[in-house]
């Protein structure tokens, strides 16, 4: 049995908290796409955790993790998380394990994302520069480094045909980036060998047995459904799969294994980067809603963009993920607001429509607004849903007979403990 969780919105919907909070449900967790261009925040004992690659069940015991063979690991960071989390005397040789299909990103991955994104100017994506987008381009022409590949000798040799292939493409941008190959390509070597030290698996083939025994999964997906390179806001999107389909691809799980569709969005709406965002706030609220929400990026520290809750955007992705449950993140950053607005049609090229259509920038979709009451009630020391201010309930009445799918979960702080079932 599988159960995937995937982020509705721009991504950083609070996905880590939540595969936290849940792991003790499973057995083992997956990551299916994405990479470091991720960050997956925790916070337990007073204390903040930031994940990049590796899945959020690490912390818990009796949890294996996988990173799947739709992810692109960075050695480097993926060393640095290693190192980061030594203090918890984790044995990440049987607890971690890496499909040897995920594919490599190179250093030179990295300086040929900044300078495509250095030749855009003005049209950049707002990329993390995490060389993500340039990995998955040479997955799908073919032309890619996998984890498998470390394991034979002649790794090296792979390695220095396409870092030369990646240096004539980056002159071809002819934009000014500075770098030291010797330096960078030394530090991935370390990284390399660090890699190297954890178990590579035939990761669809343990996924496949590890069904046929009963056991439970959580395929943890990274960014959210508005990222989603065919789905999303093209071309400012990542470059994987971050709805649904990207679990049977990045895993190699049966569409008809998968049961609950756990979709996460944020009481309001943020994005990072570049692209459109109907509902994106330039006022006062927004800029409320960014300071009490912390809303900065978990790997690059960018301040999010804020906006209202958009439900043209949100039932859509429903749609795409078949989400079975829902869980809604952050409500405790509306408290205080006198009235909550929710985006529930467009006006787009003077006709209103329910659904989302081709092009959202600015020019053509006005976001047409629901007014709901707001609540003043500190929602952070909750424990129990009764306890919920009757305002919130309205708001979350109103989402569930939207969305047609019910609200489990309210999240009204960071912490583990944060959490309200209902
Ligand atoms: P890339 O995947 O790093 O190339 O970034 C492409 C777009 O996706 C940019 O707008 C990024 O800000 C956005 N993005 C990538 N990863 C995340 C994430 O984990 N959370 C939110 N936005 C992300």
């Amino acid at each position: 049995m599988v159960d995937l969780l995937l982020g509705l919105q721009w991504g950083d919907e609070g996905k880590g908290k939540i595969v936290d909070v849940l792991t003790k449900e499973y057995d083992i967790i997956a990551r299916f796409q994405g990479g470091p261009n991720a960050g997956h925040t925790l916070e337990f004992d007073g204390i903040k955790h930031v994940l990049h690659t590796i899945p959020s069940g690490i912390f818990h015991k009796n949890a294996i993790n996988i990173v799947g063979n739709g992810v692109v690991i960075d050695p480097v960071i993926f060393k640095k998380e290693l190192d980061n989390l030594g203090k918890f005397n984790i044995d990440f040789v049987s607890k971690l394990l890496i499909s040897r299909k995920a594919h490599l990103i190179l250093p030179t991955h990295r300086l040929l994302d900044a300078a495509s994104e250095a030749s855009k100017g003005k049209a950049k994506i707002g990329s993390t520069l995490k060389g993500i987008g340039p990995t998955y381009m040479d997955k799908t022409g073919r032309n890619g480094m996998r984890v498998g590949d470390l394991e034979f000798d002649d790794w090296k040799t792979k390695y220095r045909a396409l870092a030369d292939k990646h240096e004539a493409m980056i002159d071809f941008y002819d934009v000014e980036i500075e770098y030291n190959l010797a330096e960078l390509e030394a530090e991935f070597c370390v990284g390399v060998e660090a890699l190297k030290k954890l178990t590579f698996i035939d990761s669809e083939e343990y996924i496949f047995k590890a069904q046929a025994e009963g056991k439970k999964i959580l395929a943890e997906g990274a960014q959210g459904s508005l990222l989603d390179i065919d789905f999303g806001t093209y071309p400012y999107v990542t470059s994987s799969n971050t709805t649904a389909a990207g679990a049977c691809t990045g895993l190699g799980v049966a569409p008809n294994k998968i049961e609950r569709v756990l979709g996460i969005f944020k009481a309001y709406t943020t994005r990072v980067g570049s692209g459109p965002f109907p509902t994106e706030l330039f006022d006062e609220d927004g800029a409320t809603m960014g300071r009490v929400g912390n809303e900065f990026g978990a790997t690059t520290g960018r301040p999010r963009r804020c906006g209202w809750l958009d439900l043209v955007a949100l039932k859509y992705a429903v749609q795409i993920n078949g989400v079975t449950e829902l869980m809604m993140m952050k409500a405790d950053v509306l408290s205080g607001f006198k009235t909550i607005k929710v985006c529930t049609a467009y006006d787009y090229k003077g006709e209103k429509i329910q659904h989302l259509p081709y092009n959202i920038e600015s020019e053509y979709v006005t976001p047409v607004y629901t007014e709901m009451k707001g609540w003043a009630k500190d929602l952070t020391k909750l424990t129990k849903s009764d306890e919920l201010p009757p305002a919130l309930n309205d708001y979350i009445s109103f989402l569930e007979e939207q969305l047609q799918v019910p609200i489990k979960i309210v999240s009204v702080g960071p912490d583990r403990l944060q959490t309200i079932h209902r």
